[in-house]
């Protein structure tokens, strides 16, 4: 469930189980010693992070690459331990986990990453490959599995003769549907796609995203559609949470978070996808040329400001063309935004607009 479903629902006395539920989850790293004299740190690669997705639908989760968001996705997946947070999937609390995942997760909640070669086994065929998850979660053998193996090769696209080949003898999209159906053939309830399409080429990721719509049409699964680049998940997602540096900055309804982004980060990605409507091309202008003059300006002003990920201001304050005093003190509190969502900037929270000298006003168009 969304965010704003979730506070929708709650506001109509609903009872309502999400699919998928994560509760300021925080992953940190061990660091290598760089140099002898200086101790080992930590990285906090995931900071505070909580986000909702209900059945069937799609959440996008989008930032630049380094902000966090394969290391959320393994977390869900159980391939890393949290410092903190709480994970339910599917009606499964991730945290109960012992150093094997149980069965029914493994069947509930499955994945396909960016590069397929490297989940698929190189020494087996495509068949065996797809075959593989019916033996273990269903038991099945003989002339039904090869039926199986044939029917879901046909539902991604792919003829029954790709059965005899091997990984490395299908193209980078083929690659990507056999890893779609392995994962379509124990019939989950979620797929986590870990940068699906980011390594194919354009016209070959618009094949790939009609194939996921037509499969979540067909089987009502939900995806965590995760990426560096808003453009693939815009059009994809019910949901987009847009991620920087570690924190979720932005929650909302993909629609608004791309015609009305809130969060100068979120507005910073939009910018940087371009739009075949000459109209929105413009706003697009406009809106690149502000963010550099803000840039020039911040620059002329003296050095930048830096916030580490784990540290307690706000994630984007080195970058931010609006940045004041406040935000490299504190994490900004979250701030409901009309149309749907929340954001978390200091420019949103009236407490914060209203402290003396920050010598920043939001223009009108970001006071939404
Ligand atoms: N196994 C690891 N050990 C140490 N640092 C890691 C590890 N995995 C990821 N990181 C760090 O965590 C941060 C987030 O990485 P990641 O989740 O891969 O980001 P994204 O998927 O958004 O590109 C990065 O700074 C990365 O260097
Ligand atoms: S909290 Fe401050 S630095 Fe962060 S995005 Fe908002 S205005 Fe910019
Ligand atoms: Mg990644």
């Amino acid at each position: 469930m969304t965010v704003t479903g979730a506070m929708e629902k709650a506001h109509r006395g609903e009872e309502t189980t999400p699919l998928l539920q994560v509760r300021d989850l925080t992953v940190a790293f061990a660091q290598k010693r760089t140099v002898p004299w200086r101790a080992a740190g930590t990285v906090t690669a995931v900071q505070g992070l909580s986000l909702e997705l209900d059945a069937g639908r799609t959440l996008g989760l989008v930032g630049e690459s380094g902000s966090g968001k394969s290391t959320t996705a393994r977390a869900l997946l159980h391939l890393i331990r949290p410092a903190a947070g709480t994970i339910t999937a599917a009606g499964f609390d991730v945290a109960s986990f012992g150093r094997r995942v149980p069965i029914g997760y493994r069947r509930a909640v499955q994945a396909v990453f960016q590069d397929p070669l490297g989940s698929l086994d190189p020494t087996h065929v495509i068949g065996d490959i797809v075959a593989e998850p019916l033996s273990i979660h269903f038991d099945m053998r003989g002339a039904d599995r090869d039926r199986r193996v044939t029917a879901l090769l046909d539902q991604v696209g792919l003829a029954a003769h790709h059965t005899r080949r091997y990984p490395y003898e299908l193209s980078g999209g083929q690659r990507q549907r056999v890893a779609i159906a392995k994962a379509l053939a124990v019939e989950p309830r979620l797929i986590i796609l870990d940068e699906p399409v980011s390594a194919l080429d354009v016209s070959v990721q618009s094949q790939i995203i009609n194939l996921l719509e037509d499969v979540q049409e067909g089987t009502g699964v939900a995806y965590l559609f995760v990426a560096h680049d808003l453009a693939v998940v815009r059009h994809t997602s019910d949901d987009i949470a847009v991620m920087y540096r570690s924190r979720i900055v932005e929650t909302g309804p993909a629609d608004r978070i791309c015609e009305r982004p809130a969060h100068p980060y979120t507005e910073a990605l939009l910018a940087a996808v371009p739009d075949p409507d000459p109209a929105r091309q413009r706003v697009q202008r406009e809106r690149r040329h502000r963010l550099r003059a803000a840039a020039a300006d911040r620059a002329a002003g003296g050095p930048r400001q830096t916030a580490p990920a784990g540290t307690p201001g706000c994630p984007f304050v080195a970058r931010c063309p609006h940045r004041m005093p406040v935000c490299t003190r504190s994490f900004p509190d979250w701030t409901p935004v009309a149309g749907g969502g929340r954001v978390a900037c200091h420019l949103y929270a009236e407490v914060d607009r209203a402290e003396p000298g920050t010598g920043v006003t939001p223009e009108p168009e970001e006071q939404r």
